[in-house]
């Protein structure tokens, strides 16, 4: 049976580099506070007028459709993963089919944060397996810088996020240990409130209920998005970070460990593993559980911030470029965010 390998891939960040002294000049916060607790020390934000989420795809997109030898015009599908979309809706999916020239093909938006980029990899890799698809183009793109709060009372989240793209072309193998062996996925909608922008939604204050610091939802009206919200800060994205690090730091080992379990295979297979660039801290914690030396993990969080659903395939483009990952290499993928989702895509390269 046919799965998926990958036959390219492709990033963009902006030029733009924002370093945490930068940071500074909006807000009480400083370079160390920043580099101990995230270990960012810069990130790029995208030009206000010039760039969008989409337009950041479409060059990530041109280097890994290049790199697959093939063109636009092969493209089979597009599943494009974002949480910062140019528009509410439509999704950014049909702006890249429209910007890059492809035919009337099928375009997917997943919305699964920073679990974005491996739900978007399975639902490829799914399409493949069944024979539907040949060449996919697989996205994860943000724009975060403008829709951050860059004021000290939003500092305990706009630290942390930065602008990029990454992406794939999955295309179908015949090699049994080779291209996509397994993908998992999961989801605990307990704590969807933890990392989550409510505003504009539909929830007139039917989900919110706990009151978190200089935001209370019992103020919000039943408004889809009002001037109030606004004035009130409420359309900035609220995170509870140490409810985050706690779950992480036990759901990325886990689901991980899911994915050799499922192969037969141990951590000392891996060659490579990929985590989602939460928090440098987290990927610390699931290196040091398990026991993976520092060359068979890939961190650039340190100089992109955390890009959501664009982090996994920038670091994946990254490490192939410096040639930290060779044929026939494990690799392995691995997410977890806003939700809680979280997933992992073990890969022989
Ligand atoms: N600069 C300086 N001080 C800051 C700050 C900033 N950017 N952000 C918050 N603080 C302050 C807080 O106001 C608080 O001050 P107080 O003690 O006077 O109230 C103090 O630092 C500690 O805040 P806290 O939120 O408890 O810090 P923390 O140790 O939990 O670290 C995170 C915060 C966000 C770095 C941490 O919780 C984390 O990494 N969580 C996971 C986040 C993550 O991975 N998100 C992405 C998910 S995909």
């Amino acid at each position: 049976m046919p799965h998926a390998k990958i036959a390219g891939t492709g990033m963009y960040v902006p030029e733009h580099v924002v370093t945490n002294f930068d940071l500074q000049k909006y807000m009480d916060t400083s370079d160390d506070w920043i580099r101990e607790r995230t270990g960012i020390q810069e990130r790029r934000f995208a030009g206000r007028d010039t760039e969008t989420t989409t337009t950041m795809a479409v060059e990530a997109s041109k280097t890994a459709i290049e790199r697959a030898g093939i063109t636009p015009q092969d493209i089979d599908f597009i599943v494009f993963a974002t949480l910062s979309p140019d528009y509410y809706f439509p999704g950014c999916g049909v702006l890249l089919q429209r910007a890059m020239k492809m035919r009337e093909i099928g375009a997917l938006d997943v919305r699964n944060q920073c679990s974005g980029f491996v739900y978007a990899i399975s639902v490829a890799d799914q399409f493949i397996r069944s024979g539907m698809y040949k060449n996919i183009l697989v996205v994860g793109s943000e724009k975060h810088s403008f829709g951050l709060d860059f004021s000290t009372r939003g500092r305990s989240v706009s630290v942390i996020f930065g602008d990029g793209a990454g992406a794939v072309v999955l295309q179908p193998t015949e090699e049994e240990d080779r291209g996509i062996l397994s993908t998992h996925l999961h989801s605990d909608g307990e704590s969807a409130e933890s990392l989550a922008m409510y505003n504009p939604g539909t929830h007139a204050n039917h989900w919110v209920q706990q009151p978190v610091a200089d935001f209370n939802p019992a103020e919000i009206g039943d408004m889809f998005m009002s001037h109030s919200m606004i004035d009130k800060a409420q359309n900035f994205p609220y995170m509870d970070g140490p409810a985050v690090f706690k779950k992480a730091i036990v759901k990325f080992p886990e689901v991980i460990m899911e994915a050799l379990d499922a192969n037969g295979l141990k951590p000392g297979d891996i060659d490579m593993l990929i985590p989602h660039q939460a928090n440098l801290r987290i990927a610390q914690f699931v290196q040091q559980k398990l026991g993976l030396s520092d060359d068979k993990v890939y961190n650039n969080i340190q100089k992109y911030g955390n890009t959501t659903a664009a982090s996994i395939p920038i670091a994946l483009c990254e490490a192939w470029e410096a040639g930290k990952i060779k044929p026939a290499d494990l690799v392995c993928l691995a997410s977890f965010g806003s939700g809680f989702t979280w997933g992992s895509a073990l890969l022989r390269w």
